[in-house]
This record gives structure tokens, C-alpha cells and sequence, in this order.
């Protein structure tokens, strides 16, 4: 086992590491020079009729969908992202010209598989985004786009959401050219910063300091990630990951919730870790306030030119400069090497926590 894990402690160690070729793989053929997107099954005008998207997932691959939520509605197409246990029991109605995407690594979830042959009987397009090739998901959705992100071992996803989240990057692209008629203002710059983004990841992974963050921080009684736009979805998936793999207690909000509840519970035991894009960061920051004057400490994970995030927080943890809409990927990278880093220091079975499968096969 310690070949396959190549040297690594653990494999998710190794596949954190993995994610700049990961996501060389998802990307690759898929930009053009020009800077469009290519996608070999879906040509321009593919998704003409399309009226508005559901996303269907659970766990990590509900985050991506959030992510990709938030990216679609900022470009004017009305996209939902539902849990898909909810949704194969209370599904949201359709029509033909629904495009229901079910984002799944596996391709073999149940509570998706459900969901997706509930939008297919109802007569909604269907299309899932999956890692494997051949999966049921694969093989029941009209359609497929695969991530090719490569097999991923260890029970907590990482590699695969940055490739999700890639390829649903792509896809928001897409889709917005052909249901508005013209690309989003930002196509060429969110384009570019995801070509650039291996190149991102590898320097991130090759400079962070959450190793030395986490004995700090591990062992305290909660702890709550927030974050606006696409940073909430990327605070949701830090928590994810910190409690699948360390059992401490975490929550994800979206940073303007925290005061209607979530603030009761914050003590100076309470870190805060608060995501930053490069977009609405003075809004978050104000939150930021409003925890550090109950005394919590405040971890910011930001762009690295955002002085003034990292003036206004406890500690920093920055990213390599780029698009706001390309930022959370990498500040999810962050947040994947501070959960690892607090479960190691706490000693924690990292590749197969207790109770959690890889994939889960029942309703
Ligand atoms: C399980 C795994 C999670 C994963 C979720 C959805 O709960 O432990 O890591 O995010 O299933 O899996 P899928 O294969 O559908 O993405």
C-alpha cells in the first residue's frame, strides 16, 4: 500500500496533490487559443431551449453544484441546486425544457440515481457531470460529461470537487452563450484564470502554511466557515471535509446568516474561518468583525493582494491572485490542507473515517 500511496502518509495526501494534473485532465482540449469553450459532445447551440438548470448531488458534489448555482444566476440563467435525497422524494417541477444536471463522482449514489430517473420520467433533459465512465449515471442520463479526474481512493473528495468544479465552470459557459445568445462578461478572464489554475494549485499546495496552523486550532470545541457567493458553497465544503475527517464539530454558513442564530454559539473557542473571492469582501468582512468582538479568532483565506483582508483577521491564509469565480477553488485547497493537517495532528483514520463510505449505494 505505501507504493500506491507514492511516498505519501496518506491517500489523501497524495490526491490533494494531484489536482494540478487533475485538472489538467479536466480542462485539457476544452479551452480554445481563442478562449472559448469546447466541448466535443456539446457544440455551440446545444442547450438553445433550455429555460433553467437543476443541479442534483449530494455531499461534496452538492457544493460543486451550489458553486456552479451561484456562477449561472450571476449570468442571468435561473439554476437551483437541490440535495438529491430531498429531490427524489419532493421533486421541483419540470418541463422539457429543464436541463437537470446530476453532479456525481461515482456516478453510482442512490439518492441521485433516484433523483435523476424522477427529472427522466417527468421528461426533463438530463446530463450528469461523473468521474466514471460506464456508471449508471452515465449510462441513465441523456447525456454525459466526464471530469477526468482520475480514481480517487480516500473516502473525503478532493481532487474530484476541483475537477467538478472545473468542468461545471465549462458548462456555465456554455450554457450561458446559448440561453442568453452572448458569453458572460467575464468568459475570457474566468477562462483564462482556469487555464492557469494547475499552475495556481501547484504553487498554493507548494506554499501553505496550514500545517503549522493546525495544531493551534485542532481539538477546539466548534468551528464555523463562512462565506458570500461562491465562497459559501467553499465554506460548506471546508466544514464537509474538517468533520468527515477530524469528527470535530464544524458548520458552514453563508457569512450574512451568522447573525440570525450561529452567533449565540460563538466563544473565543470558536475559530471563525472566513473565505474571500476578491467579491462582496467588505460585507464579509463586517462579519468578520462581528465574531472577532466576541473574541473568536479569525482565520481569512483570501487572495494574496487583499491587504485588507489580511489586516482585519487573526491569521492568513492566502491564494494566488485570480478571477473571483476561479478564487474559491483554490481557497477550497486551502481548506482541504487545514482539515488534513488538524486530522493528522489528531491522529484520525484520514482515508477511511469511521461510518462514511466512498459511495453510498442506499437510499
Ligand atoms: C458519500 C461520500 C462523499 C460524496 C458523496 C456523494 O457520502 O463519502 O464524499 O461527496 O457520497 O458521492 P458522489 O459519488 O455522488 O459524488
Amino acid at each position: 500500500e505505501d507504493a500506491e500511496r507514492g511516498g505519501y502518509d496518506h491517500y489523501m495526501l497524495k490526491e490533494i496533490n494531484e489536482q494540478p494534473e487533475a485538472l489538467e485532465r479536466t480542462i485539457n482540449g476544452r479551452i480554445t487559443d481563442d478562449g472559448r469553450v469546447a466541448l466535443a459532445d456539446f457544440p455551440p447551440g446545444t442547450f438553445d431551449e433550455v429555460s433553467e438548470v437543476h443541479f442534483l448531488s449530494c455531499g461534496t458534489s452538492h457544493h460543486a453544484s451550489m458553486y456552479a448555482q451561484q456562477l449561472l444566476r450571476d449570468r442571468g440563467v435561473p439554476a437551483y441546486a437541490f440535495t438529491a435525497g430531498e429531490y427524489a422524494t419532493t421533486p421541483a417541477p419540470v418541463s422539457e425544457d429543464t436541463l437537470v444536471i446530476a453532479v456525481t463522482q461515482s456516478g453510482e449514489t442512490a439518492d441521485t440515481l433516484a433523483s435523476l430517473r424522477s427529472a427522466n420520467e417527468r421528461g426533463a433533459r438530463t446530463l450528469t457531470v461523473t468521474n466514471v465512465v460506464g456508471s449508471t449515471a452515465a449510462r441513465e442520463a441523456d447525456e454525459a460529461l466526464f471530469i477526468r479526474a482520475g480514481p480517487e481512493i480516500g473516502v473525503a473528495a478532493t481532487k474530484t470537487f476541483t475537477s467538478q468544479v472545473a468542468a461545471l465552470l465549462l458548462v456555465v459557459e456554455r450554457l450561458t452563450v446559448d440561453i442568453t445568445g452572448t458569453p458572460s462578461e467575464d468568459s475570457e478572464a474566468v477562462l483564462t484564470a482556469l487555464r492557469e489554475l494547475p499552475d495556481a494549485v501547484d504553487r498554493l499546495i507548494g506554499s501553505s502554511i496550514a500545517s503549522s496552523l493546525a495544531p493551534r486550532y485542532a481539538g477546539s470545541e466548534q468551528h464555523f466557515f463562512i462565506g458570500r457567493g461562491v465562497a459559501y458553497p467553499v465554506a460548506c465544503e471546508g466544514a464537509l471535509k474538517l468533520k468527515e475527517i477530524s469528527y470535530e464539530q464544524a458548520e458552514g454558513f453563508s457569512a450574512g446568516e451568522l447573525k440570525h442564530g450561529p452567533l449565540a454559539l460563538v466563544t473565543p473557542e470558536t475559530p471563525i474561518v472566513a473565505v474571500f473571492t476578491g467579491k462582496h469582501d467588505t460585507k464579509t468582512l463586517n462579519n468578520v468583525e462581528e465574531v472577532r468582538s466576541r473574541g473568536a479568532s479569525v482565520i481569512g483565506v483570501a487572495p494574496e493582494s487583499a491587504d485588507h483582508v489580511a489586516a482585519a483577521v487573526d491569521e492568513f491564509l492566502p491564494i494566488p491572485d485570480t478571477n473571483p469565480d476561479v478564487a474559491g477553488v483554490l481557497a477550497n485547497v486551502q481548506l482541504q490542507l487545514v482539515s488534513y493537517h488538524v486530522a493528522n495532528v489528531l491522529n484520525r483514520s484520514i482515508d477511511k473515517p469511521r461510518n462514511l463510505a466512498k459511495s453510498v449505494t442506499v437510499e
